[in-house]
């Protein structure tokens, strides 16, 4: 009689989008007459650059030709994105990443849950609440976690570093020593940034107690202030306890091409055993490689008019941060993040609990929004409003929430 991996049964509830998507369902089947503007979900509006489009084309045509056709891409992803990347993310910021230490994949979504993988299950964890879940729910299925609260929404096993208004939605060095760190900057869901300074001491502290900083830098583009580092190899020493993760989607609009990599550097060692070998077994065994005509797209984000195009796209989705910032606080809004991140972080009013807030903008002034205790116990009473909806639907919604 076969039997279930029963971490997977110690996950509580439904996922977050899916309660949000059920309740928003609910209420257009019953108010169909109701124009509900939705800034919950993290998800791109914007239509693909016409560089990457025009990538596609090519890559398209290509595949159709025996002398140009492609079958399975290089375990590692094809080079010429490699080195694209490692070119244009890396090298032109002062940063020693090489074209072999970078991994192609499909997104930062799989890699942040696959590269657990690579260690030990009893390397305890630590996380910001509140979080992007997938850091701790990839855990929870490994067995990694312990017990859950349910009272409290946390795992027994599961180091805690809460990201509130009093330390400015920055992580602190826990007391209690973790072997793996995620962090995530900017940040989903709070919009919050660390600075280089700040993000040095994490990779002290890594380097000085053995753990590994696993850094997600999925929106990275959305850096505005000087001090904000890109990357976690602009701080020295990063190359012997940090594997980075990055995204096209954020960037580039890729939610629904699928592109992303992951690097781990050669130093970054456990003994005499390199992560890289490990994560390259892995991704040899596990995965085929994203499409050549997605990384061609991908390549084409690199190139003169891509970088031009992708600055505009991502400059409109500031344009509705920098409006709902902005209009909130005008407003009498608590409010942060929206300068470096597509995210605003709001405070509910009036004592509200994150969801009596959700269905309060919902019933009232339908507009949906995401509850921040869905990201942890420290997200309780904390709203996000995302600027991946078009400008017109932006300007409305913040004038309906600034009549509530
Ligand atoms: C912090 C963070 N990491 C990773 C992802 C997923 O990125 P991808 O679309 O590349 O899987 C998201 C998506 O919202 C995110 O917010």
């Amino acid at each position: 009689m076969f039997r279930l991996n029963e971490n997977y049964l110690k996950l509580p509830g439904s996922y977050l989008f899916s309660t949000i998507g059920k309740k928003v369902n609910a209420y257009a089947a019953a108010h169909p007459e109701k124009k509900i503007i939705r800034l919950g979900i993290g998800d791109v509006t914007q239509p693909l650059a016409p560089a990457i489009i025009e990538a596609m084309h090519v890559a398209v045509d290509e595949m159709g030709k025996a002398e140009t056709f492609h079958g399975y891409a290089p375990d590692l992803g094809y080079e010429f994105l490699r080195n694209a990347i490692a070119e244009n993310d890396y090298r032109s910021r002062g940063c020693e990443i090489a074209a072999d230490e970078i991994f192609i994949s499909d997104g930062a979504k799989c890699d942040s849950g696959n590269i657990q993988e690579i260690f030990s299950t009893d390397n305890k964890i630590a996380v910001c609440d509140p979080v992007y879940p997938v850091y701790v729910d990839s855990n929870v299925m490994a067995g990694r976690t312990g017990t859950y609260n349910a009272e409290t929404g946390t795992w027994s096993d599961v180091i805690y570093m809460p990201c509130v208004a009093e330390n400015g939605f920055a992580p602190e060095l826990p007391k209690e020593t973790p072997d793996l760190i995620y962090l995530c900057f900017p940040n989903n869901p709070t919009g919050a940034t660390i600075t280089r300074t700040q993000l040095q001491e994490w990779v002290d502290y890594a380097n000085k107690v053995g753990a590994v900083i696993i850094y997600d830098a999925a929106y990275e583009a959305y850096i505005s202030e000087a001090d904000v580092p890109h990357s976690i190899y602009e701080c020295e020493g990063a190359r012997t306890c940090a594997i980075e993760l990055r995204s096209f989607s954020k960037n580039a609009g890729f939610t629904g091409v699928r592109l992303g990599f992951t690097v781990v550097p050669k130093e970054l060692k456990c003994g005499d055993v390199a992560l890289h070998s490990l994560w390259a077994r892995r991704h040899g065994t596990k995965y085929n490689g994203a499409p050549y005509i997605v990384q061609r797209a991908g390549e084409a984000v690199y190139s003169e008019a891509g970088k031009a195009q992708l600055k505009e796209q991502v400059a409109y989705y500031m344009r509705n941060a920098h409006y709902i910032l902005n209009g909130l606080r005008d407003a009498g809004f608590t409010v942060s993040g929206g300068v470096n991140a597509p995210y605003i972080w709001l405070k509910a009013p009036k004592g509200m609990t994150s969801w009596e807030f959700f269905d309060h903008l919902l019933e009232k002034v339908n507009v949906v929004g995401t509850p921040g205790s869905g990201f942890g116990p420290s997200g309780e009473t904390y709203f996000r409003l995302t600027a991946f909806g078009s400008y017109e639907n932006t300007v409305e919604a913040v004038d309906r929430i600034k009549g509530i």
